[in-house]
Parts: structure tokens; C-alpha cells; sequence
């Protein structure tokens, strides 16, 4: 491997393919930014393309396009340490690759149709094809179908290489996490014209995913990419990993019921849902102690910096957007005020952004260093790491503009509609001309171009980071492993050039 060329054909077909979903994720990616920045215009100006591309298809766009590119992020992550962790080449590189293209062009099909049909008559054709109608996953029939067989497909890659090559701790939480998560995909599949039954299962995909099973799923990347970038001790991390996924678990199936309070379904879920929503930070706070503890034992001295500042962003970001804006608005009698408001919005991107971008962020600088050839990224790069902390500054920056304005909006929205204005038609209106909704309306939109500028930012410096290094990346080989451990599959940084 040449040190700062592109060495992408020397890369192992695991790996190859991994690039190619980073690349077609950070299309997505900025795609997701635009479709944002016109959903929030339109907040401004209503009349702003209405009746071309209205409010619904653009924030349906935008939502879509984040968790397909999120879980672009995620496949490539996976199989770009899935030969590394299981130490022999990807088991069926064939079906991976037709997997690839298949999937990709099953997106953009989706897409072109979301914004040249964007809708259909109420009728089965219009399930089947145009789209299903379901808030994150309204794909049509056709495509969820498709998805669950590439999902299989993608599946059979990592259980097989993982079988024919050696297990550890991270890879068994691994295989596990992904049947539940392809899993749980099958219950958004369901249809019913009764909207309650609908909205039940339906939740079991989005909450299930993004609080059990994405979060276990970044565990493990967080897990592998400690080890990989401050050479942490495998046995101490996989340890964390156990008790992470056991809370995770513990809090966030029944935390469920914090979407279950006012759809329809059975009383007792207010205290269930309540109770164990209520839980759901401690996982999280125990990722910060996890990442920070492992950092400051190795003195932050790591062989990629970027990707250990996104991984430190990531457990804050995680524990902010997700436990704290979550947690906020997670009793029920606060919810009745909070439900429906931007209070929601505000949390989702918080944690959408700290949570899973943060991470996949990460896990990119880490094929870029192997791609330039393991190069030098820790301190002291060519142009000082100037790019790559202005992306994660204006991107954390432009984040958390946004999340504030939100809840400012969302506050007010709680107050003047529910509080004084007893939830009625008219008070929803009124609570939405208001100077403190109409100001932080304007200031989301503000946030939003200084966070898509961030977004480019990081893109060029994805495609220009490490590509005029001229020393070898770090070797910060875990000193303190016993012989059985590295038996046991881990093969330390050094080695793995
Ligand atoms: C990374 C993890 C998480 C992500 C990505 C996430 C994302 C979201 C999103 C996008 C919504 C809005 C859903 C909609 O369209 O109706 C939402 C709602 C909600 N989230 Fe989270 N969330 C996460 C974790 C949490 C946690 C840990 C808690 C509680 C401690 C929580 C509590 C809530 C509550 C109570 C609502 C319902 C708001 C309402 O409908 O009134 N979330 N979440
Ligand atoms: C340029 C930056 C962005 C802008 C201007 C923007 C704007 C918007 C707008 C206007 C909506 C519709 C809100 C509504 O229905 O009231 C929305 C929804 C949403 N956006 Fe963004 N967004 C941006 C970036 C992001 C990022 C980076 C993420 C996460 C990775 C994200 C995640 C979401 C989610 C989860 C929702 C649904 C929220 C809910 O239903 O409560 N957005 N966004
Ligand atoms: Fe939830």
C-alpha cells in the first residue's frame, strides 16, 4: 500500500464493498441536507414550491433519505471490519456484490418515484408501489420485499465469514443484534386499516430500531473502533459491551410504551412506558464512562484523531440527544403537554445526528486511513486538521443551533396550544404565530445552512484527508494484552496493515 494514494484495489473485497455504501451514504447524506433546508423554507414561506414538491414529499424525502444512508453507514462499517474480526476473507463476495447494486438501485428507484409520483389513490396499487404511507419507512411493498431479501442476503455474508473464521465477544452481540434487526423490519409490514393496530406495530420498527437494536449495533462499532484507535483492551471493552446491551434491552423494549400513550392503546401502558422509558439514559450514560475511561487510560494517544473526536461526539451526542432531549419528554404527564410539538422534532435530530451520524462519521475516517494507505491521522497533519475541525465544529455547531431553536419552538407550542390554549383547532394555529415559534423558525433555517456547510466541509475532507502524509500511521499496539486474549482474535493495531 502506498502511502496518501488511493489504494483501493489493494483493499480486500470486504472492504471494497464497504467504500462503495460510505459513498452512496454521503449522497444520500447530502441529499438529506437539502431536502431539510427546503422542508424548513417552507416553515418560512408555505407558498415556496407548493403544489410541486410540497411540505409532505419533501420532509418525507428528507426523513427517508436519513435512514437509508444511516443504514448504508451501518452495512459498510460491517463489512469493513467483519474480515478483520473474524480473520478470514467475506464469504460469498458474489452475492455481496449483486446485493450492492441491487439495493442501490432499489433506492433510487424509491426516490425518483417519491418525487415525480409522490402519491397515488387510496387503493393497493399505490401500496405496492408508490408508497405505504408510513412515517421513516413509507417505501412501497415492492421495495420493503426487496429490502428483507438483500437484508438476508447481507446477513448470510457476515454469519457465514464469521463461521468460517473465528468468534469473539463483539461479532457474537453482532450476529445476534442483526436478526433482531431485520427482524423487527418485517412489523412495518403489516397492513390494517385500523389506524391504532397500525401505529402499534409500526412503532415497533422505529422505536425498537433506533433505541435496542441500532443502539446495541453502534455498541459494537464503538467497541471495535476503540480498540482499533487507542489499542483499548479487548476483554475490558467486550465487558462494557455485555452490560451496555443487557440495559439497552432491559429499558428500551418495554420503553416502547412512551408511543403508546395516546394512540388508542391500553391505559396501563402511561406507567410501563413511563417506568422504563425513564431508564433508557443509564445505557447511554454508561457509553460516555465507557468511551471517556477508555481514552483517558491510553492519554488520548490514537492513531486517528478524527475518528476518536467523532467517537467521543458520539457518546456525548448519544447521551444528549437521546437520553437527555428523550428523557425531557418522556413522562406522561409531561408528554400530554409536549406530544405533537417541535419538542419531538428537537430531540429527533439531536439524537438521529448524536447517535448515528456521529458514529458512521467516525467509522469513515477509519476506512480512509486504510484506504491512503494506513498514513499518519493523528496530531500534526499537513493542513493542521484544519477541515476536518471546522466540519465537526460547524456540523455540532449548526446541530445544536437547530436543536435549541426547536425546543424554544416546541416550548412555546406546549404552552401557548396546550397549556393556555387547552389543546383546541384554534390554539394549535395560535401557538404557531407567535414571535418565539416564528423567530425559531427562522433561526432552524439559519442553523440548517451553517450545518449543511459543515456537511460539505467534512465531504472534502473525506475526499482530501491523508492524501499528502508521508508518515505511517501510529502504532499504538494494546501493550497490555495476555497471550490468550489475542488468541482469542484480537490482532492489535500493528498488525493489521
Ligand atoms: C438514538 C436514540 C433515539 C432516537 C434516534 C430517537 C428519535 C426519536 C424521534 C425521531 C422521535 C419522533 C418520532 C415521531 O416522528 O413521532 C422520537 C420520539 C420520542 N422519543 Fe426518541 N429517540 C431516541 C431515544 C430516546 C430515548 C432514550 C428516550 C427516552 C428516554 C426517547 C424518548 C422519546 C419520546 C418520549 C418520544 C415521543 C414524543 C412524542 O410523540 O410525544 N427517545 N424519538
Ligand atoms: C440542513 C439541516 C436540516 C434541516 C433544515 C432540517 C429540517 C427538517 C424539517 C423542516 C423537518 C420537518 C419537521 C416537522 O415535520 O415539523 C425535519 C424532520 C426531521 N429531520 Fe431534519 N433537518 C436537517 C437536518 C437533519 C439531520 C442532520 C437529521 C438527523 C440525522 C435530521 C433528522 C430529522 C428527523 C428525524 C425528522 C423527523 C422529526 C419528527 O418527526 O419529529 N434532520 N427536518
Ligand atoms: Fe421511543
Amino acid at each position: 500500500m502506498t502511502l496518501g494514494a488511493l489504494n483501493y484495489g489493494e483493499l480486500s473485497i470486504g472492504k471494497k464493498l464497504a467504500v462503495k455504501y460510505f459513498v452512496v451514504a454521503m449522497a444520500l447524506f447530502v441529499a438529506q441536507m437539502l431536502f431539510g433546508l427546503i422542508a424548513a423554507w417552507q416553515f418560512i414561506a408555505p407558498d415556496f414550491l407548493f403544489g410541486v414538491l410540497d411540505f409532505n414529499v419533501n420532509r418525507m424525502v428528507h426523513i427517508n433519505a436519513m435512514v437509508v444512508w444511516l443504514l448504508y453507514g451501518f452495512i459498510g462499517s460491517i463489512f469493513w471490519l467483519v474480515e478483520d474480526e473474524a480473520g478470514v476473507p467475506l464469504v460469498g463476495p458474489k452475492i455481496a456484490e449483486a446485493t450492492f447494486w441491487i439495493l442501490t438501485l432499489a433506492v433510487v428507484i424509491v426516490v425518483l418515484v417519491y418525487l415525480f409520483v409522490q402519491s397515488g389513490p387510496g387503493e393497493t396499487a399505490t401500496l405496492w408501489l408508490i408508497n405505504e404511507g408510513r412515517e421513516y419507512i413509507e417505501a412501497p411493498r415492492w421495495a420493503d420485499i426487496g429490502i428483507v431479501v438483500c437484508m438476508v442476503a447481507i446477513f448470510y455474508n457476515v454469519l457465514a465469514t464469521f463461521l468460517k473464521g473465528r468468534w469473539s465477544g463483539i461479532s457474537g452481540v453482532l450476529v445476534l443484534d442483526l436478526i433482531a434487526l431485520a427482524g423487527l423490519y418485517l412489523a412495518g409490514m403489516f397492513y390494517t386499516t385500523n389506524l391504532p393496530v397500525d401505529q402499534y406495530w409500526w412503532w415497533w420498527v422505529i422505536h425498537l430500531w433506533v433505541e435496542a437494536t441500532w443502539e446495541v449495533l453502534v455498541g459494537c462499532i464503538m467497541a471495535w473502533g476503540l480498540i482499533k484507535t487507542l489499542g483499548a483492551r479487548r476483554k475490558i471493552v467486550t465487558t462494557w459491551l455485555y452490560i451496555e446491551v443487557a440495559l439497552m434491552f432491559g429499558s428500551g423494549i418495554l420503553g416502547l410504551g412512551h408511543h403508546y400513550f395516546w394512540i388508542g392503546t391500553p391505559e396501563y401502558w402511561l406507567g410501563v412506558g413511563g417506568f422504563f422509558s425513564a431508564l433508557e439514559p443509564i445505557p447511554l450514560v454508561a457509553m460516555v464512562v465507557h468511551s471517556v475511561y477508555d481514552a483517558g487510560k491510553h492519554a488520548f494517544r490514537s492513531n486517528n484523531h478524527p475518528a476518536l473526536a467523532w467517537l467521543i461526539a458520539h457518546a456525548f451526542g448519544n447521551f444528549l440527544g437521546a437520553g437527555v432531549w428523550g428523557f425531557m419528554q418522556t413522562l406522561p404527564q409531561i408528554n400530554l403537554y409536549t406530544h405533537g410539538t417541535q419538542w419531538s422534532s428537537s430531540h429527533g435530530h439531536l439524537a438521529f445526528f448524536g447517535a448515528y451520524v456521529t458514529i458512521v462519521v467516525a467509522f469513515i475516517y477509519f476506512a480512509l486511513q486504510k484506504l491512503r494507505g494506513d498514513v499518519w491521522m493523528s496530531g500534526g497533519l499537513v493542513d493542521r486538521g484544519i477541515k476536518w475541525k471546522w466540519a465537526l465544529f460547524l456540523t455540532h455547531a449548526g446541530m445544536v443551533g437547530m436543536t435549541m431553536a426547536l425546543l424554544i419552538a416546541g416550548y412555546e407550542q406546549s404552552f401557548v396550544e396546550r397549556a393556555l390554549g387547552g389543546s383546541t383547532w384554534q390554539a394549535y394555529f395560535e401557538g404557531q404565530t407567535r414571535p418565539w415559534f416564528v423567530e425559531a423558525m427562522w433561526w432552524r433555517m439559519a442553523f440548517g445552512v451553517l450545518m449543511t456547510v459543515g456537511v460539505l466541509l467534512l465531504i472534502w475532507d473525506f475526499l482530501t484527508i491523508g492524501a499528502k502524509e508521508t508518515k505511517p500511521m501510529l502504532l499504538v499496539q494494546s501493550l497490555d494484552e495476555s497471550p490468550e486474549e489475542i488468541q482469542e482474535g484480537e490482532v492489535g493495531v500493528a498488525a493489521q496493515s
